[in-house]
């Protein structure tokens, strides 16, 4: 049984790898699962929690296929994720501020100014931006939060949920993911040119 399976499998091999190199051929190579494993939480080592970062970064549509060393790429995806999802937050911060009546929860309230701060910055990105544009959106962005080290949203609401609802919640993770794709498309467009070091600091971004 052993021998026999064993047989089948030495016959089996030249066949696989006949097949596999057709395939590779035909299509573009992949990285293997260890290296997109690692592809991510290097990107995510800015982030205060990698785990939730890679989370929401491998999430973004296209990111699967990008090199480890493409920042212009990678930069580009983030800033294109991280305004999709500000719409999004944007859109369901609104409806819960309607529905506060001039009363929101003071997270709401932090959640809702930070979500507005980033879709002034994001909403009008150009599908095919140059490295130049993406560097000049996140120095906008830098500064609109340069005063906020981390922004309210982030610092004073995340992951404290006990007097909120689930609506609000929910707007508190969406910051939270723009949030970890920002800092990460910010460390990107750092390689490309550099912020100076008198804007250098970790904790804008
Ligand atoms: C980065 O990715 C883009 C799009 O996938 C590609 O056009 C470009 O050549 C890549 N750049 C590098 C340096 O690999
Ligand atoms: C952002 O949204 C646009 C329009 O829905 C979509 O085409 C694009 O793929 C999205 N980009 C990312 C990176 O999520
Ligand atoms: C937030 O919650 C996640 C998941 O429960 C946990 O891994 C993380 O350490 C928490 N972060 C903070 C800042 O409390």
């Amino acid at each position: 049984m052993a021998s026999s399976s064993t047989h089948s499998f030495l016959l089996l091999f030249p066949l696989l790898l006949l097949l596999s190199t057709v395939v590779d051929s035909g299509s573009a190579p992949t990285p293997a699962p260890a290296a997109t494993a690692e592809k991510y939480q290097k990107w995510c080592q800015v982030a205060s929690d990698s785990q939730s970062c890679i989370k929401v970064i491998e999430s973004i549509p296209g990111i699967q296929e990008v090199d480890y060393n493409n920042a212009s790429k990678v930069a580009d995806l983030c800033m294109h994720f991280a305004a999709n999802k500000t719409t999004e937050a944007k859109g369901a911060a609104d409806t819960l501020l309607a529905a506060a009546k001039g009363k929101p929860s003071s997270c709401l309230k932090a959640c809702a100014t930070d979500i507005k701060s980033m879709a002034e910055v994001l909403v009008n990105l150009p599908a095919g931006q140059d490295d130049m544009n993406a560097y000049l959106t996140f120095k906008d962005v830098r500064a609109k939060f340069k005063d906020e080290k981390p922004p309210a949203c982030e610092k004073d609401c995340w992951n404290k949920t006990s007097s909120s609802s689930a609506d609000e919640t929910g707007i508190v993770d969406k910051f939270h993911d723009i949030w970890n794709v920002a800092k990460v498309g910010n460390m990107q467009i750092n390689y490309i040119f550099p912020w100076p070091d008198s804007d250098d600091d970790d904790n804008i971004l």
